[in-house]
C-alpha cells in the first residue's frame, strides 16, 4: 500500500465486546478484556504502518446506562492500561491524549489520565487519542460553553476545532466500526463532516492486522471529493 495514500488519522468505535463473548458462553467482561488485547495490537500495527493519529471509542457518555457491575470491570482495565503504560515509563515516542469529559471519571483513574497526557504531551511520532465518558453532544456543549467563558462573541471554524476535546488534530479520514452496526452513536459528530466509513461484520476482539489492511486498501480506492467535482481537497 502507498504510504502518501494511508490516511493520517483512523478512529475506531470498537464494538461487539459483549457479543463476541456472550456468543462463546463467557460472561461479556471476558469480552471486554479481549477487546483490551485487540488495542494494544492495532495500535502498534497502526503505529508502524506510519499512521499518525489513531481515536479509540472506548466508553461513551451513555454506556454509564450500562449495569454498574460492567461498568466498574470496564474501568478496572482502563485504569490497568494506564498504570502499566506509566509503570514501564517507557512511551515509544507515543503521545497519549484523552477525549471525553474529565469531570465525570473516577478519580483515581482521571489522575492516571492526567498524567498519562503530561508525561507524554511532548511527544509527536504518533498520537493515541482515547475517547472515554465521550459524546459528541457533549463535547460540542462544552465547547460551546468554553466559548462563551471566554468571552467570544464569534468564532471561526478553525477557532471552534480549537475548543474540541481534538484540538490540534486533523479530523479523521476513515472511522472504522465493528461488529456491523451502522450507526455513530454520539462519535465525532463535528470531525466526521468528511470521513470515510467503513463496517466490517468482526466483532473487536476478532479484528486483526489483516482485517485493518482491508479497510486500509478499501479507503485507498475511494473517491473523495469534499464537494468539489474532484479529488483535491
Ligand atoms: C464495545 O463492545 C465496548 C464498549 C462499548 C465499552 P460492547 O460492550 O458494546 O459490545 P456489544 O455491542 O454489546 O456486543
Ligand atoms: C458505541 O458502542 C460506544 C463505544 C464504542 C464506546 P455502543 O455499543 O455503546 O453503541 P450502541 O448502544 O450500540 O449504539
Ligand atoms: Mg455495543
Amino acid at each position: 500500500m502507498e504510504n502518501d495514500k494511508l490516511p493520517k488519522h483512523v478512529a475506531f468505535i470498537i464494538d461487539g465486546n459483549g457479543r463476541w463473548a456472550q456468543k462463546r458462553g463467557f460472561p461479556r467482561s471476558y469480552g471486554h478484556k479481549k477487546g483490551t488485547q485487540t488495542l494494544k495490537k492495532i495500535v502498534l500495527y497502526a503505529k508502524k504502518l506510519g499512521i499518525k493519529v489513531i481515536s479509540i471509542f472506548a466508553f461513551s457518555t451513555e454506556n454509564w446506562k450500562r449495569p454498574k457491575d460492567e461498568v466498574e470491570y470496564l474501568f478496572k482495565l482502563f485504569k490497568e492500561a494506564a498504570q502499566d503504560i506509566l509503570n514501564k515509563n517507557k512511551f515509544d515516542g507515543i503521545c497519549y491524549r484523552h477525549m471525553g469529559d474529565k469531570n465525570g471519571l473516577p478519580k483515581d483513574f482521571c489522575e492516571l489520565v492526567v498524567e498519562l497526557e503530561e508525561k507524554t504531551k511532548n511527544n509527536s511520532d504518533f498520537i493515541v487519542n482515547v475517547g472515554i465518558n465521550y459524546g459528541g453532544r457533549d463535547e460540542l456543549l462544552r465547547a460551546v460553553n468554553k466559548i462563551l467563558r471566554s468571552g467570544k462573541q464569534q468564532v471561526s471554524q478553525e477557532e471552534f476545532s480549537g475548543f474540541l476535546d481534538t484540538h490540534g488534530l486533523c479530523d479523521p479520514e476513515l472511522i472504522i466500526r465493528t461488529s456491523g452496526e451502522q450507526r455513530i452513536s454520539n462519535f465525532m459528530l463535528y470531525q466526521m463532516a468528511y470521513s470515510e466509513f467503513y463496517f466490517p461484520k468482526v466483532h473487536w476482539p476478532d479484528f486483526n492486522e489483516k482485517q485493518f489492511d482491508k479497510a486500509l486498501e478499501n479507503f485507498t480506492q475511494r473517491h473523495r471529493k469534499f464537494g468539489g467535482l474532484t479529488e483535491d481537497k
